[in-house]
C-alpha cells in the first residue's frame, strides 16, 4: 500500500475494461476459478492517492480452499470485495467463475453474486425481524424462487449446518457461532462455485471460531466449492492446504514457520 498523489490519472487512463464478460475459451484446460492479473486499486483520500495493490497477481484452482492473511489495512477486504463484484478495480483483469466481473453493470453484477458467489463476514448482517429460515431463503426469493420452495430449500439448508432447532428463532436469540452458521447456510443456499470469507471466526471465541471453521471445510469438501478464507487466525490459517500473505500490495506463499512468527 502506498501513497502516490500524481497516480490518479494514470490510474483513470488503466482503468479501461474488456467487453467480455466470459473468459475466453473453449480452452485445452480447466482454467482456474480466480485468476487476477496485475490488479491495482486506487483511492482518493486527503493526502491523496492510496495505491493499494501493487499489480496484484492470484490464481485459485477449483476446489482449493485458500487462507488470506495479512496486517489490517492490507486490503484483504478490498481483494474480496473486488473478487465478488462488490467494488471495480482500477486496474487489471479479475476473471471469477470464469467472469470478467470488471466488466459487469451494476446488474449484472448482482446477478452474478447471487448465482456464483457465497459471501460471508465477520458480522453476520441477518436481518433481525426474520427467523433463521426466513433468512436463509432470502437469496432465493431474490431470484425469484416461490416462498414455499424456498423456505423448504432454506429448511433443508439449516438441518446441513446442524440448525434445524432454530430455524424459527431470529438473530437476537442466536449465539454467535449459530448466527454464522446461519449465515453461511444463506451464502451457500443459491449453490455457489465459491465461498468468500472474511475474517468469519474474528467475532468469536477459540472453541467456537474452530467449530465454524469445521463446517466451513465440511461445506467446502461436500459442495465442491473453491473458497478464499481471510483469517487473522494462525491455527486456522495453518489447516488451509495452502496460505497467502498480502503484504506490499502483493501476494505471497507463506509456510507454517513464517506464519507461525510473522503475524500479529
Ligand atoms: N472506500 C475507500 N476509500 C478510501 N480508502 C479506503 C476505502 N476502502 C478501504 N480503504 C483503505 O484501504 C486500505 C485497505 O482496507 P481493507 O481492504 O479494508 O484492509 P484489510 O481488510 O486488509 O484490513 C485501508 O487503509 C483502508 O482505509
Ligand atoms: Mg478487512
Amino acid at each position: 500500500m502506498t501513497y502516490s498523489p500524481s497516480a490518479a490519472a494514470t490510474q483513470a487512463s488503466r482503468a479501461s475494461r474488456e467487453p467480455e464478460l466470459r473468459a475466453p475459451g473453449p480452452s485445452t484446460h480447466i482454467s482456474p476459478a480466480i485468476q487476477v492479473h496485475g490488479l491495482r486499486k486506487s483511492y482518493r483520500t486527503a493526502r491523496g492517492t492510496l495505491d493499494l495493490f501493487d499489480d496484484l497477481e492470484l490464481e485459485v484452482e477449483a476446489g482449493e480452499l485458500v487462507a488470506i492473511v495479512g496486517q489490517s489495512g492490507a486490503g484483504k477486504s478490498t481483494l474480496l470485495h473486488i473478487l465478488g463484484a462488490l467494488d471495480a478495480p482500477s486496474a487489471g483483469t479479475v476473471y471469477c467463475a470464469s467472469t470478467n466481473v470488471a466488466s459487469l453493470t451494476a446488474r449484472q453484477a448482482a446477478a452474478f453474486r447471487n448465482r456464483e458467489i457465497g459471501y460471508v463476514w465477520q458480522f453476520h448482517y441477518l436481518l433481525p425481524e426474520f427467523t433463521a429460515q426466513e433468512n436463509v431463503a432470502m437469496p432465493l426469493l431474490a431470484r425469484g424462487v416461490r416462498k414455499a420452495e424456498a423456505m423448504q430449500t432454506a429448511g433443508q439448508w439449516l438441518r446441513e449446518v446442524d440448525l434445524e432447532d432454530r430455524s424459527e428463532h431470529r438473530p437476537g436469540e442466536l449465539s454467535g457461532g449459530e448466527q454464522q452458521r446461519v449465515a453461511l447456510a444463506r451464502a451457500l443456499v443459491c449453490q455457489p462455485q465459491l465461498l468468500l470469507a472474511d475474517e468469519p471466526t474474528g467475532d468469536l471465541d477459540g472453541v467456537t471460531a474452530g467449530r465454524v471453521f469445521d463446517l466451513i471445510e465440511r461445506l467446502h469438501a461436500s459442495h465442491k466449492l473453491t473458497s478464499l478464507l481471510v483469517t487473522h487466525n494462525m491455527e486456522l490459517a495453518l489447516r488451509c492446504k495452502r496460505t497467502l500473505r498480502l503484504g506490499s500490495g502483493r501476494l505471497t506463499a507463506v509456510t507454517a514457520a513464517a506464519l507461525g512468527s510473522n503475524l500479529s
